[in-house]
């Protein structure tokens, strides 16, 4: 059986290093990554590869930054010749990023069998281009690999027929269980070096809803320098912000502001922070298993299983209703939460039955 991964993105990253492990032991089992090269800075993209042990890329498309339109057509563009030379039995797509799509339009148009891994999650907020990711890659998938019981449910109301859709559970915990005693001992040598406050905020935003627009980003970068005078902020910048805060000329220097982190040093400081506030996708999901409140600065989520039974809380974008969250937190009246089922470090495996029995 020949697999054929393709993945572009960090988020990516994290899905199919489990996956990959797990066919492994398929021993009839040849496996192909592409890497679209949608992200391509070493901190982005290289060092993911080398903390999560994923072999380098067979292929790398090099598509690098563009507009939408131009980023998707051309993964779509460099990817088909690569498909039609492998000849896979199937094609596994992860997430919802722009790669993602773009793998899956060309394999419906090719005849090629498509595995979508993280199927079925809705925001039903189209204006995110991650929410027409979804709908369409679920629509030409063969097989829907599902992280939770609501992706099943939101596949069932689209039509796709249930013997498609396989809840296996969530690749991304996969790997962080496996990682999470390595970033636990960076947290006890930061602890015995003193290097990193006791108490501190983790901050990650990128959404352009909320850092494409100077106004917006100007409202949390003030409360963020606000929460800063009591507790340090620690926030780590994904390029699009940082060239956001540098394009609106805004001053953040007072905050702790780093490059984008290795995957176990930025497990490592979620692990330990008092609280998260977000905009990422996965980040919702990684501290519902850490048990760290988590306030997510967006209208709505994909995840809601996070928020019913996690540690999530959706704030929105309003710097008020952010500032009571946080005070919350800070009060000792953070939302308590549980894992949800089959988020436990065996999603990857499952996938693989699944597909050694099926093909
Ligand atoms: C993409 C995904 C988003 C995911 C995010 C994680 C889509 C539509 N969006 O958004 O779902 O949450 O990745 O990071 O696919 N850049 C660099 N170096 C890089 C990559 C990007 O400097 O290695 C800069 C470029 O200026 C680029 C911008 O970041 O234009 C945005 O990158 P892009 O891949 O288009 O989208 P993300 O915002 O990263």
């Amino acid at each position: 059986m020949k697999v054929v991964h393709i993945v572009g993105a960090r988020p990516n990253f994290m899905k199919v290093a489990p996956v990959l492990n797990a066919l492994k032991v398929h021993r009839r089992v040849v496996q192909t990554l592409v890497h679209t090269g949608q992200h391509y800075d070493a901190n982005m993209s290289d060092v993911f590869f080398q903390q999560l042990s994923i072999p380098a890329p067979d292929v790398n498309l090099d598509v690098g930054s563009g507009t939408h339109a131009r980023q998707t057509a051309d993964v779509m563009i460099r990817f088909e010749p690569v498909v039609l030379k492998a000849k896979p039995d199937i094609v596994l797509v992860y997430g919802d990023v722009n790669s993602t799509v773009a793998a899956a339009l060309v394999c419906a148009k090719l005849g090629i069998r498509i595995g979508h891994v993280e199927a079925g999650l809705r925001s039903f907020d189209r204006t995110m281009p991650e929410e027409i990711n979804r709908l369409i890659t679920d629509q030409l998938a063969d097989m829907l690999f599902t992280p939770s019981e609501d992706a099943d449910l939101n596949l069932r109301n689209e039509g796709i027929a249930a013997e498609k859709v396989f809840l296996v559970g969530n690749v991304m915990i996969d790997s962080l269980v496996r990682l999470l005693p390595i970033a636990q001992r960076l947290n006890d040598n930061r602890r015995n070096h003193n290097r990193m406050p006791e108490r501190y905020v983790l901050v990650t935003l990128h959404r352009p809803s909320n850092v494409d627009d100077s106004a917006t980003l100007k409202g949390l970068l003030e409360l963020l320098l606000e929460v800063n005078c009591d507790l340090s902020v620690v926030f780590p910048v994904h390029p699009r912000t940082r060239q956001r805060i540098a394009e609106f000329g805004f001053n953040a220097d007072r905050l702790r502001l780093f490059d984008p982190l290795p995957y176990i040093e930025f497990l490592a400081l979620q692990a330990r922070s008092t609280m998260v506030i977000t905009d990422s996708g996965g980040i919702q999901e990684e501290t519902t298993y850490l048990g760290v409140p988590c306030l997510t600065v967006r209208d709505n989520t994909e995840r809601p299983i996070t928020v019913s039974k996690g540690t999530n809380v959706l704030v929105g974008r309003n710097p008020e209703r952010l500032r009571t969250e946080i005070c919350n937190v800070l009060a000792g009246k953070a939302k308590k939460g549980t894992v949800p089922p089959l988020w436990e470090g065996h999603a990857g495996e499952r996938i693989a039955n699944v597909l050694a029995g099926q093909l």
